[in-house]
């Protein structure tokens, strides 16, 4: 059986910043799914990215979901901002916060949908007992902070585990995976069970000409 395609989410993080706006029409004109934000803080990671300002200046734009990362502690002060501002789908770490339950529903009131990220460590028992609260499930192949890094193939087994436990729910819980996403690394998450990938660097090289190539060979052709 042939799996379906992966729903293409590229990371605004690679695209060229002094043109956010017309970078974020290119992506969508060049088919992707969903847009990824990337929100660092220098504090959670080491690296500063952009607020709630920014997604609000670009929401209008375009009209594909917009799904947030947040790389911030702490987290649940900013989720409203965020939803406020536009985001669709707002993704928070673990080790954000203590209470990760209460940052998942928290993120539900607002009206967006809420997924969990595990960093390469995070054992995907840490949300054994909450699948019910969960929209979204995200897989880091890298140490959150940069783009442009090489993909962990140890996550791949991770994976096929959080593949069998959304499977188990009977839920349709998008399976996404974030960090050096090539076109031969999409292949690899897609048959481990992703259904949705993050790429920065295999999107927005080549510039605009080349986003919809791009994006296609990450669907595998
Ligand atoms: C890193 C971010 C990723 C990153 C992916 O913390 O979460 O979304 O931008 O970039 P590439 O695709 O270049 O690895
Ligand atoms: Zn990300």
């Amino acid at each position: 059986m042939t799996a379906k395609p992966p729903l293409i989410a590229p990371s605004i993080l690679a695209s060229d910043f002094a043109r956010l706006g017309e970078e974020a029409r290119a992506v969508e004109a060049a088919g992707a799914d969903w847009l990824h934000v990337d929100v660092m803080d220098g504090h959670f990671v080491p690296n500063i990215t952009i607020g709630p300002d920014v997604v609000k200046a670009l929401r209008p734009l375009v009209s594909i979901p917009f799904d947030v990362h947040l790389m911030i502690a702490p987290v649940d002060p900013y989720v409203e901002a965020f939803r406020a501002a536009g985001a669709d789908l707002i993704s928070v770490h673990p080790e954000a916060g203590p209470h990760l339950d209460r940052t998942l529903k928290l993120i539900r009131s607002t009206g967006a949908k809420a997924g969990v990220v595990f960093n390469p460590s995070t054992p995907p028992e840490t949300i054994q007992w909450m699948m019910d609260d969960v929209d979204l499930i995200l897989v880091m192949s890298i140490n959150p902070g940069f783009g442009g890094q090489t993909f962990m193939h140890s996550q791949l087994a991770k994976i096929e585990r959080l593949r069998k436990m959304i499977d188990a729910t009977g839920r349709d819980i998008p399976l996404e995976v974030d960090g050096g996403v090539t076109p031969e690394t999409a292949r690899l998450c897609v048959a481990a069970g992703a259904t949705a990938l993050v790429a920065g660097t295999a999107v927005f090289k080549g510039g605009p000409s080349a986003y919809a190539d791009n994006i296609r060979a990450l669907r595998g052709g």
